[in-house]
């Protein structure tokens, strides 16, 4: 049996799609149900609905095979999991962002909202530059807003969250995706079923480009 982590949501949904796609069918799944983990014995695989951001945790410890986590996420927890494949959906960038107008004085401490601490530590200090970190849960654009920061670390989509509230992207730090990502014990035991869905997968992703 293959256990698999989606992330909940939109994402999710596709990623499914895409597994299914695959070979990895398990129609229960699409039941309109609060139900969490779902299985298809025929096929060998299970499914579970987890917080986005909680994949790489599910994977790293194996109570998950192999599971789909962004790539901030990766970036910022560094879980000790394999990373397969980019899925080439879920696409954003990491940024850095400030009110329209400010003007950085390379002088003064750097003060950085964000909830990404690590990625905006790891990037400043490449940059030699000293900032102080603001740790944030949610709303992040309000901080530069209400003088809580200078500048904010954050996901840009589409843009508008920034556009709506008058801030604009400074610097991109990287660009971000959905990632399928693997349990590094599993990848060793199961390797004939996680290869394979790789490759099947990487099919589906080659298309889609
Ligand atoms: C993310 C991010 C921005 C927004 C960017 O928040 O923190 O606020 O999306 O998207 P946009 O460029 O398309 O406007 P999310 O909705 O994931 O919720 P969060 O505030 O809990 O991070």
């Amino acid at each position: 049996m293959l256990n698999v982590a989606l992330p909940k949501g939109r994402i999710g949904e596709k990623v499914y799609g895409m597994f299914e796609a695959a070979g990895l069918e398990c129609p229960s799944i699409r039941e309109n149900n609060r139900k969490l983990i779902f299985e298809n014995e025929a096929v060998g695989v299970r499914y579970f609905w987890v917080k986005p951001s909680d994949v790489a945790i599910y994977v790293e410890r194996g109570a998950a095979d192999i599971g789909v986590a962004g790539k901030d996420i990766l970036l910022e927890y560094e879980p000790d999991i394999y990373e397969l494949l980019d899925l080439n959906i879920g696409k954003c960038r990491m940024a850095v962002a400030a009110r329209e107008g400010f003007r950085d004085n390379a002088q003064k401490t750097l003060k950085v909202a964000t909830k990404f601490t690590n990625i905006a530590q790891t990037y400043y200090t490449a940059l030699g530059r000293d900032i102080d970190i603001i740790r944030l849960n949610g709303s992040i654009e309000l901080a530069p807003i209400l003088g809580l920061s200078d500048v904010i670390v954050d996901i840009v989509e589409t843009g508008t969250t920034l556009r709506e509230n008058h801030l604009q992207v400074m610097e991109t730090i990287v660009p971000i995706s959905a990632r399928l990502i693997a349990n590094k014990a599993a990848f060793k035991f199961k390797n004939d079923a996680i290869v394979s869905i790789v490759n099947k997968l990487s099919q589906t992703v080659e298309v889609s480009k």
